[in-house]
């Protein structure tokens, strides 16, 4: 599938729920308990419906979010299942590795390739303050993803300021020992909390500053390693790090390669995370599912993907990001 201004969409990323067992201040509310109800939410037979027309369609590559994608029953049968759809080519899963210790192993047996994790900080003290979480339990989710064979790890770290900043360095050289690469994204107004304002963006240009005040940015050629994301990646000469810089503020053509469609949690295909657009696909699932006419709104949904987002024209996010998938 080809958008209208020629950029050719074969990635979906699927939330598949949108409830989390962190609170990660540019993501949720503190006190957020809005969550949808279930029957809002797609069945996992719904989603395989939609990634098959979405395969043959031409999508190859297929994220799994959520929210917190570990927290939903069954979720390692249905991985199964979308793996084996015809077409095919890659599954992964963003995570923030806290409940992964115990299901790296069976993840990787359903055919998931690749893992994002979520890392903000390596100062238990800041990552319990920055995502209400343990550090130690996403650490060992890290460890047992090595453990199960997971090669290509990538690390995701939101940069705030005044909360990781000093953190780029620590992470670089974690990143080093464990072959991981890492990834610092911009704040991003995508959800429904207070903290994303100006006050608290830290821009990327700042960050490779800090970066190349002990070590090198050297660029690597663009899309490398294997990724399918907007990021622009770079090699730390001393160190050896992988880092990606994912931009999407301060990135003017950050939109130009962009290749992702999403479908949120209750069956919403979104053709961009930084516009309001989407298409609700549940008419054509609920009561049965009516594949021709999936295959209808699919195709034309693609063509209604903007040619870039609107962050930078006081977007006014309209729901909470778990509820897109991250
Ligand atoms: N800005 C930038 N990135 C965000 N994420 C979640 N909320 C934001 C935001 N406001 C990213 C996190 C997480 C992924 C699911 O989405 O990096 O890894
Ligand atoms: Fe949960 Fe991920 Fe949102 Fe953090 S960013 S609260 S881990 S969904």
């Amino acid at each position: 599938m080809t958008d209208g201004v020629g950029r050719q969409v074969n990635y979906l990323r699927i939330s598949v729920t949108d409830r989390c067992n962190e609170r990660c201040v540019y993501c949720l509310p503190p006190d957020f308990t809005a969550w949808k109800p279930r029957e809002d939410i797609l069945t996992y037979e719904e989603i395989l419906e939609v990634a098959r027309v979405a395969a043959k369609l031409g999508v190859r590559h297929f994220r799994i979010t959520g929210g917190e994608p570990l927290v939903r029953r069954d979720l390692v049968p249905f991985l199964a299942d979308l793996a084996q759809i015809d077409g095919v080519e890659s599954l992964s899963i963003t995570t923030n590795a806290t409940l992964l210790a115990p299901l790296a192993e069976p993840l990787r047996q359903a055919g998931v390739g690749r893992l994002n994790v979520s890392l903000d900080s390596l100062d238990p003290q800041a990552y319990q303050q920055m995502t209400g979480g343990k550090l130690a339990d996403a650490l060992d989710g890290l460890d047992a993803a090595k453990e199960a064979g997971f090669t290509n790890i990538k690390l995701n770290t939101v940069l705030i300021r005044g909360r990781n900043e000093d953190q780029l360095l620590p992470l670089a050289e974690f990143a080093a020992e464990h072959d991981f690469a890492l990834r610092f994204i911009e704040l991003m107004p995508v959800s429904l909390t207070e903290m994303l304002d100006e006050s608290n963006f830290l821009p990327l240009g700042e960050a490779k500053q800090r970066l190349e005040q002990d070590d090198e940015l050297l660029p690597l050629a663009s899309g490398a390693p294997a990724g399918n994301g907007p990021a622009a990646y770079y090699r730390l000469r001393k160190r050896g790090t992988i880092i990606g810089l994912i931009g999407a503020m301060t990135n003017l053509h950050f939109c130009d390669q962009c290749n992702k469609m999403r479908l949120t949690c209750e069956g919403q295909l979104r053709p961009c995370l930084g516009n309001h657009l989407e298409t609700d696909l549940k008419p054509v699932l609920r009561p049965s599912v009516d594949p021709a006419a999936l295959e209808q709104l699919i195709r034309h949904h693609h063509l209604l993907k903007p040619s870039e987002h609107i962050f930078r024209d006081n977007y006014q996010p309209d729901r909470v990001m778990t509820a897109i998938g991250g």
